[in-house]
């Protein structure tokens, strides 16, 4: 692991391989183990960083919201810090991809190609929202282990789970590393993040949306319709994986990434 020192908070991140910078953006509850798999199996294809963003992970937590445009300046402020000025490969996962349109956004000179994995340009609907409310609500009355519990059935698939029971538990040790604050302030401020729907025609990058076919939590048709909307748009299905296609399906997941770099 290494640190770098941003101005509110101490980041932690991997760092791995040579080459062009191809940056993981991890989802929520999560951090940048999730990515174990790609830091390992693509750092001959690349300069592969994965940050643990605020409050996950071995990265500082802060109190208050944290807005896909916070977490993007602190990307920023994290390739910057590193001496990262060229443009890089962006990949975010889930909330990992929320981020990753918010940085586009302001920083598009920072980006040469787009990964959109499991995530959703939509904001969230009036329904998501109350969960979102409903959950800080069960957070702060019970801990984040019931967060957990809600969401570790939902990640991968049945079959996943049943086969490989070991993913289940790195997992649950993965999210129990999340703070408090950051769960609190990844609900908030993916409640009120914007839509991201208008987003997608301007994107002028190369850009690949991989998807797992049974992922519950973003549906499928939400990558169909990333990947109709982005010009020049790649869309790769990932079989027999659900919302964490890169941690049930790595191989394929990596071959599908290392493709699109070369
Ligand atoms: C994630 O995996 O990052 C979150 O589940 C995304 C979301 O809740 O919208």
């Amino acid at each position: 692991m290494k640190e770098i020192q941003l101005p509110e908070f101490k980041m932690a991140y991997s760092d791995q391989g040579e080459g062009r910078p191809l940056v993981l953006v991890h989802g929520y509850p999560l951090n940048r183990k999730l990515w174990r798999r790609q830091v390992d199996g693509l750092q001959d294809a690349a300069r592969v960083l994965a940050p643990d963003l605020r409050g996950h992970g071995d990265s500082g937590a802060t109190p208050g919201v944290y807005t896909m445009d916070l977490l993007a300046d602190d990307l920023k402020a994290f390739l910057d810090g590193v001496g990262i000025t060229q443009p890089v490969t962006l990949c975010g996962l889930s909330m990992g991809g929320y981020v990753t349109f918010a940085f586009y956004r302001r920083y598009p000179e920072r980006v040469e190609n787009l990964i959109l994995t499991a995530t959703r340009a939509a904001a969230d609907t009036p329904e998501v929202k109350a969960n979102r409310s409903q959950a800080m609500q069960r957070a702060r009355l019970e801990g984040i282990e019931a967060i957990i519990d809600g969401m570790l059935p939902r990640l991968v698939t049945a079959q996943t789970a049943a086969r490989h029971p070991e993913l289940v538990d790195e997992l649950r040790a993965i999210m129990r590393h999340t703070s408090l604050e950051a769960v609190l302030g990844d609900l908030e401020g993916m409640r009120e993040r914007a839509d991201s729907t208008s987003t997608l025609e301007q994107i002028r990058v190369p850009t690949l949306v991989i998807h797992g076919a049974q992922d519950v939590i973003v549906p499928l048709a939400e990558a169909q319709a990333m990947q109709a909307a982005i010009p020049g748009a790649q869309l790769v299905v990932i079989e027999n994986a659900g919302h964490l296609p890169n941690l049930e399906q790595t191989e394929a997941f990596n071959r599908a990434i290392q493709d699109f770099i070369e």
